[in-house]
């Protein structure tokens, strides 16, 4: 099974980047991690009637259509989700790629709320769009800083990827039970 993740924060060294990397090591079948930063902005007038997507816009959509499920890892800015998400997730709510697709949001924060406004808004988002939430599978991270390692810029926390491993666990069994509705490029 293939998971596709993508990642809120453009930043080099992104603590919710060695999030992503850590859970990813927990998935047994090939990953991906979506380009969202070279996204246009999302604009109808692109998307409409025989339009033809932006190239980055294409691809995006080609890599969601061929997952069997999601992983979305965000930081929390100003109470909200990040624009830059925002705008690749506005890309895909026509286009249909993400219908009944499980998803796991996993958002983390240097603050003890762990990202709860935009892990709420995200998964809010996403069932809008119709994508198969997966509560189980979904996590907010508090007081991130310690956590990582900053040599390997992977998190090493102990219960931390414990709980990961049991995220990402629940989002393949999530998979696992959705028919395939997609072919893989
Ligand atoms: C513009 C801005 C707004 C922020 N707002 C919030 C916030 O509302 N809640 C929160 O938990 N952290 C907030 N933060 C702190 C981020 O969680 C922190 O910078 C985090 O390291 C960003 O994630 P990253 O390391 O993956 O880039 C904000 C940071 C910035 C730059």
């Amino acid at each position: 099974m293939r998971l596709l993740a993508l990642s809120g924060s453009l930043r080099a060294r992104s603590s919710n980047g060695a999030v992503l990397r850590s859970a990813l090591a927990f998935w047994d079948g090939p990953t991906t991690t979506a380009d969202i930063g070279s996204l246009p902005h999302f604009n109808p007038d692109l998307d409409g009637e025989g339009a033809t997507p932006p190239a980055p816009v294409a691809t995006l959509r080609t890599a969601v259509a061929a997952a069997d499920a999601l992983l979305v890892v965000s930081p929390e800015y100003a109470h909200g989700v990040p624009g830059v998400l925002k705008n690749a997730l506005d890309w895909l709510v026509s286009s249909g790629e993400c219908v009944d697709k499980p998803v796991a949001v996993v958002t983390a924060s240097p603050f003890p709320t762990g990202g709860d406004h935009a892990n709420a808004q995200l998964r809010e988002t996403l069932r809008m769009m119709t994508g198969e939430v997966v509560a189980a599978a979904c996590r907010e991270i508090p007081a991130i800083g310690p956590k990582i390692d900053p040599t390997t810029e992977r998190v090493k926390d102990e219960a931390t990827l414990s709980d990961l491993r049991a995220a990402l666990s629940h989002l393949a069994r999530a998979a696992a039970a959705t028919p395939v509705t997609s072919e893989s490029p």
